[in-house]
């Protein structure tokens, strides 16, 4: 969509992503156990508003119109209704249109796609959160609220985990009819991994994944599907987390930049976004990625630019075979030949065009609501220099977000460039 009003992200404030092994997160065993618990769905909105807020100087007053992403609140916190949780998570905010939008795994982007459509209808502040806790139930019973993000009559009895399950389908593909290896697909996980160690907000940031586990399945690397035909090609280490967490950004027009007291150069500018929805009832090809490149090529058109022009990306790794058909899906790799990339480590910190650099839902985490405004807030810290430890040596200028829904269904793509 070519936009009539241009749109900046001011800033704004993820909460630490976490679940089981990161060092806070409390479970039986934990020398916390029974002293304090992990936080709330409310608590984890709250921290998402309150944080974009205050990282910004918004005044809760000033924000015209606000949008949440989650995808299962009443399954896994009993809890719905959220845009009335977000007025409730700050005074100011009492009385504002704000109200809850899902689209599965796209959940996040869909309320930044939301707020974008705003500042064209004449808006100036806008506030962006995406939330989900997803640790109150077992990973097993997880997998069957998460399979509501497929066709849930006709996929479920694929596997108690149904979205491994549907990739796992994607990696039997891609391992038979391309010249990908297990190891090009270890790779992604090592990458992910390896830029979570360098991030304190990350669930795996004190977990170190290395090539010769993550390339085959063992004992600490195991195949966990049921499903006999699938269980092959589907190994933990490619999984992206079980995560709780959120985020939360500002996004406003020039009007309310000015506003604010603020000027584009406090700013990243978010040049374009394109959302699509592909269909539920159809698989598609295991090999390609229809829905992501279909938003990609109208996100670069609205931008003017080709994915020669990226510098940075933050890419839905679900799991890693997805990395590698995302590269295609966004250009930056023939049909096929996303492997190349990694392979060669040009998707790595170092590389010409570094991918997940916190380490994307493998490694920082994939609280699935939160998980569209966390990728875009992380190209805009990148751009602005604030990424700490996986800061890239030099700050891109240009950059591009996916998150995608469902298997290739629900898809948000945004190009940021600096101001
Ligand atoms: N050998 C064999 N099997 C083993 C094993 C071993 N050593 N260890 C565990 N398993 C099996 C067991 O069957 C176990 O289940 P039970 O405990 O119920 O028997 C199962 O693996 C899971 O084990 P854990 O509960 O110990 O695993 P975990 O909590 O560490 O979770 C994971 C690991 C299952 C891979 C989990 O991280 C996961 O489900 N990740 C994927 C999350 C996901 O699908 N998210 C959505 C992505 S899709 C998307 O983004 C789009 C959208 O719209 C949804």
């Amino acid at each position: 969509m070519a936009f009539n009003r241009r749109v900046f992200v001011l800033g704004g404030h993820i909460t630490p992503f976490i679940g089981k092994k990161h060092p806070d997160f409390i479970w039986k065993r934990h020398p916390d156990f029974g002293k304090r618990e992990n936080p709330t769905l409310e608590e984890t909105i709250s921290a998402a508003v309150n944080g974009a807020l205050d990282a910004t100087g918004t005044p809760a007053e000033l924000v015209d119109k606000a949008w949440i992403g989650n995808f299962v609140g009443e399954l896994f916190s009993n809890q719905g209704h959220l845009g009335a949780a977000v007025v409730g998570s700050n005074p100011g905010l009492m009385y504002k249109p704000v109200m809850r939008v899902e689209g599965a795994c796209a959940s996040g982007g869909l309320a930044l796609a939301c707020a974008v459509d705003a500042i064209q209808a004449g808006n100036d502040i806008t506030l962006v959160v995406g939330a989900e806790i997803q640790t109150t139930a077992s990973a097993r019973t997880g997998g069957d609220y998460l399979a509501r993000a497929s066709h849930y009559a006709r996929q479920r009895e694929l596997d108690d985990f149904t979205f491994p399950a549907l990739f796992a389908w994607r990696n039997k593909h891609i391992l038979a009819e391309t010249d990908t290896t297990e190891e090009d697909i270890g790779r992604v996980s090592v990458k992910a991994y390896a830029n979570a160690n360098k991030n304190d907000k990350a669930h795996m940031k004190a977990v170190s994944l290395d090539l010769a586990t993550a390339r085959e399945a063992g004992p600490n690397n195991p195949n966990f599907l049921a499903n006999e035909e699938l269980a092959p090609f589907m190994k933990m280490s490619d999984c992206s987390q079980v995560s709780d967490g959120g985020a939360g950004l500002i996004l406003v027009s020039e009007e309310g930049l000015r506003k604010l007291g603020k000027a584009p150069a406090d700013a990243t500018e978010l040049v374009s976004l394109a959302q699509v929805t592909g269909n539920l009832y159809d698989d598609g090809n295991p090999l390609r990625m229809d829905a992501t490149a279909n938003a990609l090529c109208k996100a670069y058109a609205g931008a003017g630019i080709t994915s020669k022009d990226l510098q940075v990306a933050e890419v839905h790794d679900c799991f890693a075979v997805t990395e590698l058909l995302m590269y295609e899906a966004m250009g930056l790799a023939e049909p096929g030949k996303g492997f190349q990339l990694v392979r060669e480590g040009r998707t790595e910190l170092t590389g010409d065009i570094p991918v997940n650099t916190g380490g994307g839902l493998i490694g920082f985490g994939h609280p699935v609501g939160a998980t569209g405004v966390k990728q875009v807030l992380e190209v805009h810290r990148q751009m602005r220099g604030e990424c700490g430890a996986y800061q890239l040596a030099k700050k891109p200028t240009l950059g591009a977000t996916v998150n995608m829904g469902g298997n290739d269904k629900t898809v948000v793509a945004t190009i940021l460039r600096t101001t």
